[in-house]
C-alpha cells in the first residue's frame, strides 16, 4: 500500500556518535546530536517497516515502533551492526569516530606532577565498508558524509571507495550539527539530487520515499 511502502522490510539504521573511553573518565568523540538518523528511524517506522536503531550515547527519545540498540563505542556499534543484519536497507548515519585510543588505562590518568600523556590512537573499524563487503549485505547500502567544502565531489569519491549505493552529503560548515535542519545531497552511481534546506524530519521522510522506489525497481 501506497501509504506503507516499506512494510515487511528491515531498516538498520546507525546514528550518534561513538565514545572511545581513554581511561574511565575520558572519551575521544564526534560531534553528533543524532537527530537526522533518529527521524530517518521514525520515517522508516511510520513507513510500515520493522527498524532496528543502532544508536551511540546521545539524548533523544525512542521512536515509536523502532528497536533501539544502545552502544558506546564504534566496536560495539560493528558488533551491534553485525548482529542485527540481514536488512533490505542499512542507512549508516552515525558519526563514528575514525580513531581510539590504542590501549586504555584503567585507572584515571593523572595530572599532577608529570607531562600531558601523549595519546597513541588506532583506527576504528569502519562499520559502512564493513557491511559493503559483508555476506549479507543489504541490497540497498546507503552512507552519510558530512563535509565543509567540495561537498558533492567528496561524496562521490567516498560512495566508490566505501562501496555504498547512496551517499547522503551534507554541508556540516554552517549551523547543521545538532540544528534542527538540514541541507543533503543525494548521491547515487546515476545522478546528484541537491535538496533545500528543511527540517531533519522533512528529509528523512523525502529519503524514505525513495528507499522504497528504489527497492521497488
Ligand atoms: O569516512 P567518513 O567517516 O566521512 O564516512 C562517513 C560514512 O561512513 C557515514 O555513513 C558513517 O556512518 C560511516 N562510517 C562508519 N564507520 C566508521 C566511519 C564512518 O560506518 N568507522
Amino acid at each position: 500500500p501506497a501509504h506503507r511502502p516499506l512494510f515487511g522490510k528491515h531498516v538498520l539504521i546507525t546514528a550518534g556518535p561513538t565514545w572511545e573511553p581513554i581511561d574511565p573518565v575520558r572519551y575521544i568523540a564526534n560531534r553528533s546530536s543524532g537527530k537526522q538518523g533518529f527521524a530517518i528511524a521514525a520515517a522508516a517506522a511510520a513507513a510500515g517497516a520493522r527498524v532496528t536503531l543502532v544508536a551511540g550515547p546521545v539524548h533523544l527519545e525512542t521512536p515509536p515502533g523502532v528497536d533501539r540498540i544502545d552502544v558506546e563505542s564504534a566496536r560495539e556499534m560493528a558488533e551491534a551492526v553485525k548482529r542485527s543484519l540481514p536488512a533490505d536497507i542499512a542507512v549508516m548515519v552515525a558519526a563514528v569516530a575514525d580513531w581510539r585510543t590504542a590501549t586504555f588505562a584503567s585507572e584515571k590518568i593523572k595530572k599532577r606532577g608529570s607531562a600531558p600523556p601523549a595519546l597513541l590512537l588506532t583506527e576504528n573499524p569502519d562499520i559502512l565498508a564493513m557491511v559493503a563487503g559483508s555476506p549479507d549485505r543489504p541490497p540497498l547500502l546507503i552512507g552519510f558524509a558530512a563535509e565543509t567544502e567540495h561537498v558533492v565531489e567528496h561524496a562521490r569519491e567516498k560512495r566508490k571507495r566505501k562501496g555504498a549505493d547512496w551517499i547522503i552529503a551534507n554541508d556540516v560548515s554552517g549551523d547543521v550539527m545538532g540544528g534542527d535542519a538540514n541541507a543533503v545531497h543525494i548521491v547515487t552511481a546515476k545522478d546528484v539530487v541537491s535538496l533545500p534546506e528543511m527540517p531533519k524530519e522533512d528529509v528523512a521522510r523525502i529519503l524514505v520515499e525513495r528507499f522504497a522506489d528504489a527497492l521497488a525497481r
